[in-house]
């Protein structure tokens, strides 16, 4: 026993990836006091874990997750803007600091003006979230996709209990858009819907979802394509709208859905294994979505919210996460410390927040964040993952000239991250998973597996297609 367990803590140690004494939260299970917010990939944490991504639903109660900071009109041009986005995983709230968090690889590509989100060879790709929360309102992304077969781009709204709509991009069909929604996390096959368009990889395109609160628009390049009435998703069963209702990060992201280390039917789906020695893998190095800018324009909430306040939103309930659940509050929605979480959000406040999130990571137990630390030399430090940022040649009009050595760092993080042990029963998770380890982080230490944040959100749709083809 003992000796396995060392085995299994050398190889977390060498593959940078916690697998063990991770303290497990789902709908029977609610994460402790002392680790009381449950990631999206439902694991029990604090810090980075109880910002964007934490599920109130089985955390230890709904105060655990911090409020959501609230939504204000923006519009980003990703012009040289790779550094100015913070890493996910030392990102601790301060809306002041950044609109945008990653996980996985950003380059700029001045020849376009755009960011790329990467996905170099093996690895789990890129999610780039915003660090707001919008509850109603408009987004609009201008990006071209990935492509070819297994390889899929995303632009999604995505809530902490999981209500999510979606823009999906299959590289396999350039011509198509898939359009989706989710009510809090639930499976359903049937809600996707195709938008047909000219090449996504060739040419930029405006995207748009138009989020009210009884009706949903999916456009793309100002042509409405999809329209979802609230009153068309009423579950008789269950007596309710699961119409995605709750205040929701946007995201974008890349990631491999034909890996094959993943569920056949997530292959399929995402039209065949990838192939990960396409002239992209050789030039630039990388897969890679394009974007240029987005667009953020916030409604009213809805005119029943509790409102004491303006700077954030707030479940208060811990057994109901409906759009009526939802207050707005003058509560902060950041943490000093990797230690902190909503039931304590200044714990570290007097330390430095560097020198205490060196002793605990925002992952999950004791042995996580020694072995996170002790990991953290094999992989980067925050300087080199900022200089490796911006000092990241932008991809070049001809592609000829990319960085190699850029792309070799990366790869040989990528790489370094294995995917996890075991037990996860969906692939996707383990994709996510492996791109939160594979991020650099800030500060002396990656934190492990827990906060690959956004990501289910792509997985969610994925875990349907997966069950879909084993039903
Ligand atoms: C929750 O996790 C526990 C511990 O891993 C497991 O026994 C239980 O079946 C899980 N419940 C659900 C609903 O997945
Ligand atoms: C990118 O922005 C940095 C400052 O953040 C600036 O020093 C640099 O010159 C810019 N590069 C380009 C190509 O505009
Ligand atoms: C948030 O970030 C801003 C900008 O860096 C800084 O001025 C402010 O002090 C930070 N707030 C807290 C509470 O750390
Ligand atoms: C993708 O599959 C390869 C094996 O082909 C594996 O080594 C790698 O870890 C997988 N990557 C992810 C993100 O699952
Ligand atoms: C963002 O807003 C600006 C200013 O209104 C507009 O010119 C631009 O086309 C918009 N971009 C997208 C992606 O909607
Ligand atoms: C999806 O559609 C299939 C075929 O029409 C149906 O059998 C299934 O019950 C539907 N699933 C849900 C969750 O509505
Ligand atoms: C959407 O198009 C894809 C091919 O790109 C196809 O496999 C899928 O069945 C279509 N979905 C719907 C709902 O028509
Ligand atoms: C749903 O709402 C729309 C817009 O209010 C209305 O036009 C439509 O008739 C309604 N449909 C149903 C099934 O009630
Ligand atoms: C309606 O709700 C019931 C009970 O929660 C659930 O089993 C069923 O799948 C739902 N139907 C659809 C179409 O989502
Ligand atoms: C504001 O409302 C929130 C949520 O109901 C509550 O937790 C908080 O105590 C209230 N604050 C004040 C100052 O009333
Ligand atoms: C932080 O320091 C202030 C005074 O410096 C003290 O009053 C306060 O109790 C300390 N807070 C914590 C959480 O240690």
């Amino acid at each position: 026993m003992t000796m396995i367990k060392t085995v299994a803590i050398l190889l977390a140690l060498v593959s940078n990836v916690l697998a063990i004494e991770t303290v497990i939260c789902n709908a029977t299970q609610s994460c402790p006091e002392e680790l009381p917010c449950c990631s999206q990939f439902g694991e029990c944490g604090t810090g980075s874990t109880c910002l964007g991504g934490c599920n109130p639903m089985f955390s230890f109660n709904a105060a655990a997750c911090m409020p959501m900071a609230i939504c204000q009109d923006s519009s980003t041009t990703f012009q040289n803007y790779s550094s100015r986005v913070a890493s996910h995983d030392t990102y601790l709230g301060n809306v002041s600091e950044a609109d945008w968090v990653y996980t996985g690889y950003l380059y700029d590509y001045d020849d376009e003006d755009s960011m790329l989100l990467a996905m170099p060879k093996y690895s789990a790709g890129t999610v780039l979230s915003s660090t707001r929360f919008m509850w109603y309102g408009k987004v609009s992304a201008r990006l071209k996709s990935s492509h070819l077969g297994g390889v899929v781009s995303s632009f999604i709204l995505f809530s902490n209990v999981q209500d999510e709509i979606d823009f999906e991009y299959v590289g396999a069909d350039l011509k198509t858009v898939q359009s989706n929604f989710y009510f809090e996390g639930i499976l359903n096959y049937n809600n996707s819907k195709n938008i047909s368009t000219t090449d996504t990889f060739e040419n930029y395109h405006d995207y748009e979802i138009d989020w009210h609160e009884d009706y949903i628009t999916w456009s793309v390049d100002g042509v409405v394509g999809r329209t979802l009435y609230k009153n068309q998703t009423y579950n008789e069963t269950s007596k309710r709208y699961e119409f995605p209702q709750t205040p929701s990060k946007v995201q974008l992201s890349l990631w491999p859905a034909g890996n094959a280390t993943n569920a056949p039917g997530t292959i399929a789906w995402a039209g065949g294994e990838i192939n990960w020695n396409a002239d992209d893998l050789k030039d630039p190095g990388y897969y890679y979505a394009s974007l240029q800018q987005v667009n953020i324009t916030c409604y009213d909430p809805p005119s029943y919210a509790p409102k004491n306040g303006t700077k954030s939103y707030q479940f208060i309930k811990s057994d109901s996460f409906l759009s009526e659940d939802v207050a707005i509050t003058d509560k902060d929605s950041f943490l000093y410390s990797d230690e902190g979480s909503g039931l304590d959000a200044e714990k570290g406040k007097n330390s430095s927040s560097i020198a205490s999130s060196s002793s605990s990571s925002s992952s999950t137990s004791l042995s996580s964040s020694s072995i996170s630390s002790s990991s953290s030399s094999s992989s980067s430090s925050s300087a080199s993952s900022s200089s490796s940022k911006s000092t990241s040649t932008s991809k070049t009009t001809d592609k000829s000239t990319a960085s190699s050595a850029t792309v070799q760092t990366t790869v040989a993080a990528a790489t370094k991250t294995t995917s996890l042990s075991s037990e996860q029963s969906t692939a996707f998770v383990q994709n996510i998973k492996s791109s939160s380890s594979g991020t650099s982080s800030k500060q002396q230490q990656t934190s492990t597996g827990t906060n690959g944040a956004n990501a289910i959100s792509v997985g969610i749709p994925l875990a349907g297609i997966l069950l879909s083809y084993l039903l």
